[in-house]
């Protein structure tokens, strides 16, 4: 089976993880990169052997698939475009910004019949990727804890100069990560609790529909030494941490992803990961945002 695929983005994430991959994976046609600029659509195009399409019209309509790296907004516009002219989607955390665009995107998807895999890296990423399949899904959780704290606003970090990272920070950016790890250890959320730390720093505590419980602490802004990654669960089996992400450029993981829709479009089944898993995320991330609305006094006791 061959799939033409069309990319939107020509970003840092666009070029090195999405182009890459798809120049790479067996069963892709890579058929063109669309960006609103085109001598940098044109400079990705030609690093990975396809050519730039300053139509997006054009690429949608002669690809079967899109794989899209831009800003969350922008995706749930372009996806909900892809999507109506039938491409299946390869798309970014987060779905989108608010419920009303991830809604649109889903309910898009499901009259189009397409299918959709979002891009949650420890999901498709080795040695973690395994890891959720092999202990975390299998296994009864009664709590789990994400610990990502970050520093990317540092003079050479590639994501440091995303304006939407800057001003919706940690919550949106590594929010969709860590309930990704989460929710296949302890199911869907029912309610939701925040705090914010110095900077974008925040604290979710998540009770879930089973019954369990869990906590993120996340920040972008953390001083570089601090850095550190980890997510953990605990049950009546004991406690599972898990393995070290791998360092280095996606590329693996972005081939994982494409194979995951590639096999969902072959056989009808949708993928865990698809655009339904990335909404309800994005339902979790916006009660959260209302919750750090509230005025102080709704949402506090004193000791
Ligand atoms: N899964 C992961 O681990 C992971 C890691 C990194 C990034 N990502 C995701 O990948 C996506 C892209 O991230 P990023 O780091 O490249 O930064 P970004 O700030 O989300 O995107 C920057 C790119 O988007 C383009 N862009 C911005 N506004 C646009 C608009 N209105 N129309 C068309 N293009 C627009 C920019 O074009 P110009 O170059 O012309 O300015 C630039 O190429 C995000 O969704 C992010 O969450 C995921």
């Amino acid at each position: 089976m061959s799939v033409r695929f069309g990319l939107l983005g020509t970003g840092y994430w666009a070029d090195t993880v999405h182009a890459a991959g798809l120049a790479a994976h067996p069963e892709v046609e890579f058929a063109g990169v669309w960006g609103r600029d085109a001598a940098k659509a044109a400079t990705v195009a030609e690093r990975h052997g396809t050519t730039a399409e300053a139509d997006l019209d054009a690429l949608l309509a002669k690809v079967d698939a899109v794989a899209i790296a831009l800003p969350p907004d922008v995706q749930a516009e372009l996806a909900y475009k892809a999507v109506k002219q039938g491409c299946h989607l390869l798309l970014e955390k987060p779905l989108a910004l608010s419920v009303e665009d991830a809604d649109r995107v889903v309910a898009a998807a499901e009259s189009a019949g397409v299918h959709s895999v979002i891009f949650f890296t420890r999901r498709f990423q080795e040695p973690t990727a395994d890891w959720f399949d092999a202990v975390v899904a299998p296994t009864e959780w009664h709590g789990g804890n994400v610990l990502w704290v970050a520093s990317i606003f540092t003079p050479d970090n590639p994501f440091g100069h995303s304006a939407w990272r800057k001003e919706h920070g940690a919550l949106w950016d590594l929010g969709p990560h860590a309930l990704a790890a989460l929710l296949p250890g302890l199911g869907p959320v029912a309610e939701v609790v925040a705090e914010r730390g110095h900077d974008d720093e925040v604290h979710l505590v998540l009770r879930h529909e089973a019954g369990g419980a869990s906590s993120a602490t996340l920040s972008l802004t953390a001083a570089p030494p601090a850095q550190h990654s980890t997510v953990e669960f605990w049950g009546p089996a004991g406690i599972a941490e898990s393995p070290p992400q791998e360092l280095g450029p996606a590329t693996d993981a972005l081939q994982r992803a494409i194979s995951a829709l590639l096999v969902a479009v072959e056989t009808g089944v949708p993928h865990p990961c698809d655009v339904h898993f990335a909404r309800d995320i994005v339902r979790v991330l916006a009660a959260a945002e209302r919750f750090l609305d509230r005025p102080r006094e709704s949402r506090g006791e004193r000791p």
